[in-house]
């Protein structure tokens, strides 16, 4: 076996840059249980950029805002709509882990550079992947403090509770036709990621739209990337829409896991987080082929959450609609009993469910 060059502890955290990253840092701590962590700004003396750091379990995530006009962020902002910049990626050598990286071909970001407070440090480094999204290699060994160096701690005037988010389960990147292979061989050579699974167009087709999929996972499988291309329809496909409004790759959706969907969908759903919606008929199956699950089978349909079996186990999932205004990133829910999979069963009844609300949008 060979040697992990690229060793990964976990993801560290997910950035986006936002139009507005106060009220962001609002919606995902009022709607998604998020816990204020960390904050920059103009206060803290960064005279370029906002951020508010958020935590739930071991989900970090940074909302970054352009304070002036002619910014980078405000430029991916006018381009992608809200959108995921960095996915950073916690290692114990960020130094080593950019030298492994661009000796087999990543195109570099930042050169490994080390950031320092009162704390300790922090060194961080940079590769470039699909569209504009990059991927930050981050040593926190010798870091005590809350999050980075730069950030304070954010204590606002508001409280929020968790809905139970544990860990990123996966995070899907969407790249343009034709592209999957290519990325799929760059997470594989240059990363030294694996492929777990693939996804043909026949397997998640409709009458209307087509994907394929490739799920790219690293050696101790703690990162999985799923990796989505449009295929060829009748109609268009989600992938082409997300590419059409997104302004080419980027990330599509984040599967936050959870060990009791129940409880967290019916937070999220009172707290105004919307659904895709599968219809009450997809239940008159469903436990036909899944057989028995552990949870009440009426409040899996109540919530309207999805339900899948492999040779391991089986899940339990939900798809959220698109959280900004442009139809592009949004959120799975996940709650794993032992399957690794990643819905197959469902995808027929989701992609028809995407295309309802493609249809009510017109673009489908
Ligand atoms: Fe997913």
């Amino acid at each position: 076996m060979n040697k992990d060059f690229l060793p990964i502890n976990g993801t560290d955290f997910v950035e986006f840059y936002v139009g507005n990253a106060k009220q962001s840092a609002y919606y995902y701590c009022m709607a998604f249980g998020f816990q204020p962590l960390g904050y920059r700004g103009l206060e803290t003396g960064d005279k370029e950029k906002t951020s508010y750091a958020i935590r739930q379990g071991k989900v970090t995530m940074v909302l970054t805002t352009a304070l002036t006009p002619d910014s980078e962020i405000g430029e991916h902002v006018k381009k992608h709509g809200d959108g995921v910049k960095y996915i950073a990626l916690w290692v114990d050598d960020a130094a080593k882990s950019f030298e492994e990286t661009t000796k087999r071909g990543a195109k570099a970001y930042m050169e490994p550079k080390t950031y320092a407070d009162d704390q300790g440090k922090v060194i961080m480094s940079g590769i470039h992947t699909y569209g504009e999204t990059v991927h930050l290699f981050v040593e926190r060994k010798d870091y005590k403090g809350i999050f980075l160096p730069g950030f304070v701690e954010w204590n606002p005037g508001f409280k929020s509770e968790p809905v139970g988010f544990k860990y990123i389960d996966h995070m899907v990147g969407n790249v343009d036709w034709g592209q999957m292979n290519t990325w799929a061989k760059f997470y594989n050579e240059v990363m030294g990621f694996d492929q777990l699974i693939s996804f043909d167009d026949k397997d998640i087709s409709t009458e209307y739209s087509a994907l394929m999929s490739k799920v790219m996972a690293n050696d101790n499988m703690r990162i999985k990337f799923p990796i989505n291309e449009p295929a060829e329809g009748k109609k268009k496909s989600q992938i082409e829409e997300y590419i059409d409004f997104y302004g080419g790759a980027g990330v599509q959706h984040l599967a936050l896991a959870t060990d009791d969907i129940l409880h967290t969908v019916g937070e999220l759903r009172r707290r105004g987080v919307e659904f895709l919606y599968v219809p009450e008929t997809y239940y008159d199956t469903v436990f036909d082929r899944v057989g028995e699950i552990n949870e009440d089978m009426e409040e899996v349909k109540k919530l309207n959450i999805l339900v899948d079996r492999d040779d391991e186990g089986y899940l339990l999932q939900i798809f959220s609609k698109p959280v900004e205004d442009r139809p592009t990133v949004f959120y799975e829910i996940i709650q794993r009993m032992g399957a690794k999979s990643f819905g197959k069963g469902n995808f027929k009844a989701l992609f028809e469910s995407i295309e309802r609300e493609q249809e009510r949008r017109g673009t489908l």
